[in-house]
């Protein structure tokens, strides 16, 4: 597994990730992407990013049985402890790296949502990678829910980062905090898409793009896609 930029930032964060805005709407969240991909108790979730695996937990208290791959040891740690503080079987974690996943017709669903590793490389390549992962780890017929950046939202609002309008890949200084509350300045690269970047990705690894959607965190819901939103919500099936 090659080393990856964000693996020295989840060390350094911790459980301070879980701190952050962005996550405090994991309940809205799944309570769409259960709606929309009808999942019910029993079905088998793969979710790639899963971070400190807020997503696979709240699946998991559910009974949707739900697999969480990282890259970074810390962060699945860290979801390992939590699911064990619940006794929450259903969910289960292992570090990973979504560039080579390695699952074959296993789950009923598989969702990567707030640039779970999609969006979060920067090499040509590697989200294509991400995603023929994604499809081939899903059973004929399984059904995904993908999150990405909003290219034309990053042009348009990000006032304090760079676009590379080459590459589609914004970069911020920003700064993280331990979870002792320490400050440190660090760099991110974000990849952005436009909706018929998506649609051509997807469609080239095998998905039919059902629905793209304009959404924020804790705000996932049905809206066309404008350039309004900070992110896309990326349904399709295998
Ligand atoms: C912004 S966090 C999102 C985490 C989680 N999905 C959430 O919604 O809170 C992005 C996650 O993607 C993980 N990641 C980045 N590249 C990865 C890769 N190639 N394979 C697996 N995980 C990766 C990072 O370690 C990080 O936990």
């Amino acid at each position: 597994m090659t080393d990856h930029w964000f693996e020295p930032l989840a060390d350094y964060m911790g459980k301070a990730y879980d701190r952050y805005a962005h996550t405090k709407g994991t309940v809205q969240e799944v309570d769409h992407v259960v709606a929309t991909l009808g999942l019910t108790a029993g079905d088998r979730v793969l979710d790639v990013g899963c971070g400190t695996g807020r997503h696979s937990l709240e699946f998991a208290r559910r009974g949707i049985v739900a697999h969480g791959v990282d890259i970074s040891q810390r962060f699945i740690d860290i979801a390992v402890g939590a699911a064990g503080a619940e006794s929450l079987e259903a969910a289960t974690f292992a570090r990973g790296d979504a560039r080579e996943l390695g699952f074959l017709d296993e789950f009923d669903a598989v969702v990567c949502l707030c640039q779970g590793a999609f969006g979060m490389m920067t090499a040509d390549g590697d989200d294509a990678l991400v995603v023929a992962g994604m499809a081939a780890a899903l059973r004929p017929g399984g059904r995904l829910a993908l999150s990405a950046f909003n290219a034309y939202f990053a042009v348009k609002y990000h006032a304090d980062a760079e676009f590379d309008a080459d590459t589609g890949v914004s970069h911020e200084r920003t700064e993280i905090r331990s979870e002792s509350g320490e400050l440190k300045t660090v760099d991110l690269w974000t990849g952005c898409y436009t909706p018929r970047e998506l649609r051509l990705l997807l469609g080239a690894q095998g998905f039919a793009v059902d629905a793209i959607c304009s959404v924020e965190p804790g705000q996932y819901g049905s809206h066309s896609a404008t350039t309004e939103s900070p992110e896309f919500l990326v349904i399709a099936s295998r």
